[in-house]
């Protein structure tokens, strides 16, 4: 912990290279990114599997506290995305190196620029639910839902330090977890092809879940024409909303589940390979550092799985009507 102990420190120290920003903010808007990844695919998946809790998860995104949050994780997002995209341009191009102060100016520039109008329209939907009577989720309803959150990272955590010490006890290994460098080779390049293709995909998700419709859209207006079909949702429930888009086929194809799914491996390989970096530069001690990389190999695993089964049960009229009794019993 004395590497993360010294990153804050020289970071705070070392004064005016913009590139030293640049770096620290691509680490924490990832960082933020897959968090937020985490909870959103298991809360996704409960559309499918269980249709109450997801009508629970899609009213606590919408209080003020997620609303706070979202404008953090489509800062994030575009942040990250474009300065991503500055360091795979100069990752191939080095004789673009002598403008490397330049690029990096302008990916602050060119983020300014996409989350000035974004931020309007985002607003103009929170401002609209705000004042409109719409029913919304308590504080105390929120630290309930979200500790249960906590509480799995804190299992997962405790786990996977006893079996790494356990492990330590029988085999008296001292070696942490390492890749040959053919993997590494591959991770990296992953990772720069990964952040390409995941850009249009998360940008236009982006669009239709903030801009087109907004995250208050997705539960509580009946009626409303679902984003991406013709489908309209009749219940107005969050559960509905996510199976007319599951449901809908464009020329027999369900267009909308290859896309999550698309989205779900790239970006949950990529973040969570970019959290492996991240522990790596800082968890030293053998013990610790097995323990993450463990819970990063089958966290990844996990996720992928839990939100793949998602997308191929879907949500149907029963989960409708099972979100629709959930919604009445808290208005
Ligand atoms: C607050 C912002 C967001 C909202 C309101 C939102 C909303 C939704 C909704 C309603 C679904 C259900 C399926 C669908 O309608 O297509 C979904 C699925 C999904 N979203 Fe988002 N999304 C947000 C941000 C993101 C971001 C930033 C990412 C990527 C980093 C992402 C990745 C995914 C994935 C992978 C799925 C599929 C999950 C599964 O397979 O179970 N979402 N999102
Ligand atoms: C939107 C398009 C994206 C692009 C263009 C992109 C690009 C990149 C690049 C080039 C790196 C550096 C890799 C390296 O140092 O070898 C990186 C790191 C990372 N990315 Fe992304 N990324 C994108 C989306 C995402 C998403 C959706 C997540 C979370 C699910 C994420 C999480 C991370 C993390 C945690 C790191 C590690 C940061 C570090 O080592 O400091 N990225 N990304």
């Amino acid at each position: 912990m004395t590497a993360l102990a010294t990153t804050v420190t020289e970071t705070l120290r070392y004064r005016g290279k913009v590139g030293q920003w640049a770096w620290v903010l691509h680490r924490l808007t990832g960082l933020g990114v897959i968090v937020f990844l985490i909870l959103h695919v298991v809360d996704t998946s409960w559309a499918a599997f269980y249709p109450s809790d997801y009508e629970q998860a899609i009213r606590e995104y919408q209080s003020p506290l997620f609303t706070i949050g979202e404008f953090f994780l489509v800062a994030s997002v575009v942040f990250h995305a474009l300065n991503g995209l500055r360091i795979v341009t100069l990752d191939y191009k080095p004789e673009w190196w002598r403008y490397q102060e330049r690029a990096t100016l302008l990916v602050f520039a060119l983020t300014l620029l996409v989350l000035v109008p974004t931020f309007a329209v985002m607003l103009d939907h929170t401002v609209a639910f705000y004042t409109s009577d719409r029913d919304i989720a308590t504080l105390d309803e929120i630290v309930q839902t979200q500790s249960l959150f906590v509480m799995g990272f804190v299992v997962i955590l405790v786990v996977a330090l006893a079996l790494s010490g356990l492990y330590g006890l029988v085999t008296r290994s001292s070696q942490g977890v390492k890749l040959s460098g053919g993997w590494e080779a591959t991770l990296w390049t992953y990772m720069r092809v990964s952040g390409v293709l995941i850009l249009p995909l998360v940008f236009g998700h982006l669009v239709l879940m903030h801009i087109l419709q907004g995250v208050f859209d997705i539960a509580g207006v009946p009626e409303l024409e679902v984003v991406g079909t013709n489908a309209i949702n009749q219940s107005g429930t969050a559960v509905e909303f996510v199976g007319a888009r599951w449901n809908a086929l464009l020329a027999g194809v369900a267009v909308w589940r290859i896309y999550d799914g698309l989205l779900l491996a790239l970006a949950a390989i990529h973040g969570f390979n970019g959290l492996r970096y991240i522990v790596n530069d800082y968890a030293r001690s053998v013990w610790v550092n097995r323990a993450l990389n463990w819970a990063i190999f089958f966290g990844v695993i996990a996720l992928i799985v839990v939100g793949a089964a998602a997308l191929i049960a879907g949500a149907d009229e029963t989960a409708y009507k099972l979100a629709t009794d959930m919604l009445s019993s808290v208005q």
